[in-house]
């Protein structure tokens, strides 16, 4: 079983690659009701962005919230996929995994586009086209390694876990909703509010309102919105939307 969160496809794709690699079957977390049940040496694999050098909020919830039990046949890893660093992803995983005295055997990465926009330029497709084919060689070497059950954090690189204090409360204040806006281009479609992971839009007069004051971040809405009229920041205009070529639909089962 190999479990994933994506948001703007890099992840989902990393996770359908190792599965039919490995004759197994990728599954959304957000499809899936965390009651897990592995067969004799089955796989348990998790990929996912990382969201300030830790776990995504949405995945963390579903390990923290998962009933699964390992024995010594089966094999359990996570894949990062990254745009920069992945920093303490690879430790955090283990660590919310060891609460549930479920051990990881591989922790691993794979470096994509960053869809971390209100830093990072995606603009240029040429570049993005070469740093997702650059992904195929990792995306390659990294099947091999699980195959053979590799064991280890090979996440790299590596931040020290002592930092996640620090990324944490930034993740916390970045998580902040009010940082969103819609431009006049939005024509009230409900793709947002549709696809949202966490139900924090709701469509009021035909516009996009957020009705939480955290959200988990994921910037699916901002990437996804077929008019590019969400914005996060005062950056993110400029540094123009992004979706894996394989994207095909990350929204929530309707
Ligand atoms: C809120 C947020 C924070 C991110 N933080 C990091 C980070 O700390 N390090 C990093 O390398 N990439 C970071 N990224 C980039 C994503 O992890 C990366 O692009 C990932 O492959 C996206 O996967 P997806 O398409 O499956 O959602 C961040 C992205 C978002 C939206
Ligand atoms: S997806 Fe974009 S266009 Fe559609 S309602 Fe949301 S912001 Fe408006
Ligand atoms: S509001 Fe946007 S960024 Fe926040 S969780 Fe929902 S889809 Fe993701």
């Amino acid at each position: 079983m190999i479990l994933y969160f994506s948001a703007t496809g890099n992840s989902k794709y990393v996770a359908q690659r190792i599965a039919k690699a490995l004759d197994d079957k990728a599954v959304s977390v957000e499809h899936h009701n965390g009651n897990i049940v592995l067969s004799e040496k089955e796989y348990f694999g998790i990929v996912t962005p990382v969201h300030f050098w830790e776990l995504p909020v949405i995945v963390r919830e579903f390990l923290e919230n998962m009933t699964l039990t390992l024995s010594k046949e089966n094999y359990s890893f996570m894949v990062a996929t990254y745009g920069s660093i992945p920093g303490c992803c690879g430790t955090d995983t283990k660590k919310v995994l060891e609460k549930k005295n479920i051990f990881l055997d591989g922790a691993f990465s794979v470096k994509m586009p960053d869809n971390w926009t209100p830093f990072f330029d995606l603009s240029n497709p040429r570049k993005v086209q070469q740093q997702n084919d650059k992904a195929e060689i990792t995306i390659d070497k990294l099947i091999s390694q699980l195959k053979t059950r590799k064991t280890g954090n090979h996440a790299v690189p590596k931040a020290p876990y002592f930092l996640r204090g620090l990324t944490d409360n930034l993740f916390r204040k970045a998580r902040q909703t009010a940082n969103f806006h819609v431009e006049e281009t939005c024509i009230g479609c409900g793709i947002c509010v549709k696809r949202c992971p966490v139900q924090a839009i709701e469509l009021q007069n035909n516009k996009p309102v957020w009705i939480k004051e955290q959200c988990a971040l994921c910037l699916r809405c901002l990437h996804t919105c077929p008019k590019f009229a969400i914005q996060y920041g005062n950056n993110t205009k400029e540094h123009g939307q992004y979706k894996h070529p394989d994207f095909v639909n990350c929204e929530k089962r309707s």
